[in-house]
């Protein structure tokens, strides 16, 4: 069963308070999500292997520890997913960056895949899944079947909010897959939309509406 992480750190907290308000405008909604995002992979990526290298600093010599496993794959899901790219490029600045486009039907509410492009080893990479929302889970897990069809296996999913219908549905179709997010709200309304959430994520980043 795929682990769900909840980010409780008051920093995080409060700048998603501020993202959720109606009133906060797209220049500061923009700024918010790279900072979050930056600050929630710095936790992600707290188990990741370390090895011992020989340097030898202005002193002595010295055994220090430098990054070991597989290089590192961002994937943000189109378009909500780009706005956490930034934040995570100023921390993992080698990561290579991969794009999947899909969008829901606004009437079956499923995802309907338009664009993909990988980098060309993401197979040999640890991949972490971006997208701000997880609400029924439709987007992101096609976005990850879509993966492990290209032979993809070590994938994480980073999220602001989701809500518990999105997590079961991850967890049922990808028990492999651990979930990383900054809230876990109470549920999804008729539209299939996050309460209380953040409203629509694309449009608030990109101001379409
Ligand atoms: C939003 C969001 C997710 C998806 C979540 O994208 O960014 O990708 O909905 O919903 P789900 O968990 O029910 O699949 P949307 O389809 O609005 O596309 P957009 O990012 O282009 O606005
Ligand atoms: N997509 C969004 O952007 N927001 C939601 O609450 C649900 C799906």
């Amino acid at each position: 069963m795929s682990k769900v992480h909840v980010f409780d750190h008051p920093l995080i907290q409060h700048k998603v308070s501020i993202m959720r308000d109606k009133n906060t405008g797209c220049k500061e909604f923009r700024e918010l999500l790279d900072e979050i995002s930056m600050l929630m992979v710095y936790e992600v990526t707290r188990d990741l292997p370390t090895k011992d290298v020989d340097i030898e600093t202005p002193i002595c010599k010295m055994t220090a520890k430098m990054l070991a496993g597989k290089p590192i794959g961002i994937v943000p899901i189109l378009r909500a997913g780009l706005g956490m790219v930034d934040g995570i490029l100023q921390l993992i600045p080698n990561a290579k960056v991969g794009h999947i486009g899909l969008y829901r039907d606004p009437k079956t509410f499923e995802p309907v895949e338009y664009y993909c492009k990988l980098p060309e080893d993401a197979e040999h990479r640890e991949l972490f899944v971006l997208d701000p929302m997880l609400a029924t889970g439709g987007s992101a897990s096609a976005a990850i079947t879509f993966l492990k069809k290209r032979g993809c296996h070590n994938i994480r999913l980073i999220n602001l909010i989701a809500a518990p219908e999105g997590i079961a549905r991850i967890q049922k179709d990808h028990p492999d897959v651990d979930i990383y997010v900054a809230a876990q709200d109470e549920k999804l309304n008729d539209h299939c939309y996050i309460i209380p959430g953040l409203g629509d994520a694309g449009d608030r980043l990109f101001g379409t509406k």
